[in-house]
C-alpha cells in the first residue's frame, strides 16, 4: 500500500464502517475521521456546532454541509493524518463530495479508493440497538456480535462503565437510513465514474469484511 493512502468507507447506519475504520488505523497508521464522533464531540462539549447539532442527530437527519466540510478541513490537515485518513460518515451528499475534491485539489492530495460495505438494510436494526462503547477508551463492543469477554468489563482498558448513543434507537433509525437512501446513495456514482469503488460484503463477519478491504488496498 502506497503512503500516505486515503480513503472512504461507505454505507448505510449500521454497516461496520467505524469498526473496519479503527483497524485500518490500528494496522496502518492512517487516522479514522468520523464526523459523527467529531459532531458527538461538540454535543458533548455543548458548544455552539453541538447545540445546532443535537437535535438533528437525535432526529437522524443530516448536519449542515458548511459545518461538517469546514470541520473536516481542519482535520485532514492534522500531523497525525500524514500517513493518510479513513473518511467514516464523509461525504454524505452529493455538496460534501464535491467539496472533498476541491479541498483535496487545494491541498494536493487526492483519494485512492471508495469502499462501499453492502448491507442488508434488515440487519442494521439490530446491529445498532446492540452497540455500545467504553465510556473510558472508547473501544467498541455489540451484545451480540462482540461482547466483552468478561461481562461488565472492557477487555481494552479494564474500565467497567459502558455508553450507548441517542441515535440508537428503531425510530431514527428509519430516518437515518432514509437519509442514506436519498443523501448518500446518490453520490457513489460519482466515485464509479472516477474508477474508484469497490464494494465489499459487509454482511459477512468483522475478520472476513477485513480481510477483503485489505486485499483491496494491496
Ligand atoms: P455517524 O456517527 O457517522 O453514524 P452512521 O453513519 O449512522 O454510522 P454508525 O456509526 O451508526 O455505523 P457504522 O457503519 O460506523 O457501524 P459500526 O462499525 O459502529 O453519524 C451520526 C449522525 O451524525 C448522522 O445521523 C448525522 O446526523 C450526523 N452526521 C455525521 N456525519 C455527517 C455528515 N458528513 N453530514 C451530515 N451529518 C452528519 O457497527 C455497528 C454495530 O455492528 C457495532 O456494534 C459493531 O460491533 C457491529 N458490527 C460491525 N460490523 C459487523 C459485522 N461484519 N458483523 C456483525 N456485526 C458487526
Amino acid at each position: 500500500m502506497k503512503i500516505p493512502y486515503n480513503l472512504i468507507l461507505v454505507g448505510p447506519p449500521g454497516a461496520g464502517k467505524g469498526t473496519q475504520a479503527k483497524r485500518l488505523q490500528d494496522r496502518h497508521g492512517l487516522c479514522q475521521i468520523s464526523t459523527g464522533d467529531m459532531l458527538r464531540a461538540e454535543v458533548n462539549s455543548g458548544s455552539p456546532i453541538g447545540q445546532q447539532a443535537r437535535a438533528i442527530m437525535e432526529s437522524g437527519g443530516l448536519v449542515s454541509d458548511e459545518i461538517v466540510i469546514a470541520m473536516l478541513e481542519t482535520r485532514v490537515q492534522q500531523p497525525d493524518c500524514a500517513r493518510g485518513f479513513i473518511l467514516d460518515g464523509f461525504p454524505r451528499t452529493e455538496r460534501q463530495a464535491m467539496a472533498l475534491d476541491t479541498m483535496l485539489a487545494r491541498l494536493g492530495q487526492s483519494l485512492d479508493a471508495v469502499i462501499e460495505l453492502k448491507v442488508d438494510e434488515a440487519a442494521l436494526v439490530d446491529r445498532v440497538a446492540g452497540r455500545f462503547t467504553c465510556a473510558k477508551c472508547g473501544a467498541g463492543y455489540h451484545d451480540r456480535f462482540k461482547p466483552t469477554r468478561v461481562p461488565g468489563v472492557c477487555d481494552v482498558c479494564g474500565a467497567t462503565d459502558f455508553k450507548r448513543r441517542a441515535d440508537d434507537n428503531r425510530e431514527t433509525m428509519v430516518a437515518r437510513l432514509a437519509a442514506y437512501r436519498s443523501d448518500t446513495a446518490p453520490i457513489l456514482p460519482h466515485y464509479q465514474r472516477q474508477g474508484r469503488l469497490h464494494a465489499v460484503d459487509g454482511m459477512a463477519d468483522m475478520d472476513h469484511v477485513a480481510a477483503e478491504i485489505e486485499s483491496l488496498l494491496a
